[in-house]
């Protein structure tokens, strides 16, 4: 149809007035129909009601198009939003990403620094104090065994090296634990376990056994380091009499705990703190891909279990 004329109602005006008739009249196209003999005030009547109705139409039509033309401005803001949502989550996952390369970058930084003045100690104070060591030894020996007091002071002297050269080892190894490539991680944990209790008089009990697990260089250090901060926390907060290491390997799930009978956590404690030691610990183990939980229990004590994937 011509879309000029397409939308003037048309009135049919016949003298058929049979059913049938109207119903083709219908079929094409009219909308009304007026029987003859026509009286003008019927025709006005009907065309006026015609053309109102018209005009009704296409103001609905034209609030429809209006409301659908809304709801597309809508829908392309709300996916403009969705899109604006997902960059920011991406961004997000990529800053996350990238912190965590970080802290892995800046721990194996504060390792290598660690290395260097390990290295500096061992040549320049270790190589001074086996020096000491020899000569004293040589001066005890010169001495006429009349000069009682010197040789006692000289033989203090020797010990007091002896003593010093035993710290320089210790400080050594602990700021380079060479022992994890020599020993591997467990036999490692082991003997700085057992030089724990030498020193402080801690009873120590370990639980190392069955385990088949042999961890990355990566994952060695930071276990290791790991457990010499809770280590050096039982020492200075816990006031405990025992401890016990021990670790489990089952279902890839590597399990590592740290176990002391002292205080307990503080109130206040919470594993976010500004200390470092506790953080650290956490920023090791999640950049491991593992969790850390520490529990403690007042007048009981703490025990900080890891569970590493592997
Ligand atoms: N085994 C423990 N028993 C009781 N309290 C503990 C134990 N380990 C940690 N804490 C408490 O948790 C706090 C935080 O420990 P964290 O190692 O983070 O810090 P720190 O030892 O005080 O200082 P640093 O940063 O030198 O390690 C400690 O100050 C202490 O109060
Ligand atoms: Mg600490």
């Amino acid at each position: 149809a011509n879309p000029e004329t397409a939308n003037i109602p048309i009135i049919f005006v016949t003298g058929m007035g049979q059913v049938r008739d109207e119903a083709l009249g219908f079929k094409l196209g009219a909308v009304d129909y007026i029987s003859k003999p026509i009286s003008i005030p019927t025709v006005r009547a009907r065309v006026s009601t015609h053309l109102a109705l018209h005009s009704q139409n296409r103001k609905l039509e034209f609030q429809y198009q209006i409301k659908n033309l809304e709801l597309i401005g809508k829908n392309a803001q709300l996916v403009q939003e969705i899109k604006e949502r997902e960059k920011l989550e991406n961004s997000l996952r990529e800053s996350g990403e990238s912190l965590r390369k970080l802290t892995d970058h800046l721990q194996s930084v504060r390792e290598e620094e660690k290395a260097d003045i390990a290295r500096e100690i061992h040549d320049e104070l270790g190589g001074t104090l086996t020096a000491l060591k020899f000569d004293t030894a040589w001066l005890a020996k010169k001495l006429p065994s009349t000069e009682q007091t010197l040789l006692d002071k000289v033989n203090d002297m020797v010990r007091l090296v002896d003593a010093s050269v035993a710290t320089i080892r210790r400080i050594v190894t602990e700021l380079r634990p060479t022992i994890l490539d020599d020993l591997g991680l467990w036999a490692a944990i082991e003997w700085q376990v057992n030089e724990f209790s030498k020193r402080t008089g801690i009873k120590s009990s370990l639980n190392l056994k069955n385990n088949q697990y042999q961890p990355s260089q990566h994952q060695a250090i930071s276990l290791f380091r790991v457990i010499q901060e809770s280590l050096t926390n039982i020492v200075r907060h816990a006031a405990a009499t025992q401890i016990e290491v021990g670790c489990s390997y089952d279902n890839n799930v590597v399990r590592l705990w740290i176990k002391d009978n002292g205080i307990g956590l503080p109130g206040n404690f919470t594993s976010r703190s500004t200390s470092h030691g506790i953080r650290g610990m956490y920023e090791r183990i999640e950049s491991l891909g593992g969790t850390i939980n520490i529990e403690g229990v007042m007048d009981k004590g703490t025990t900080i279990t890891i569970k590493l994937p592997t």
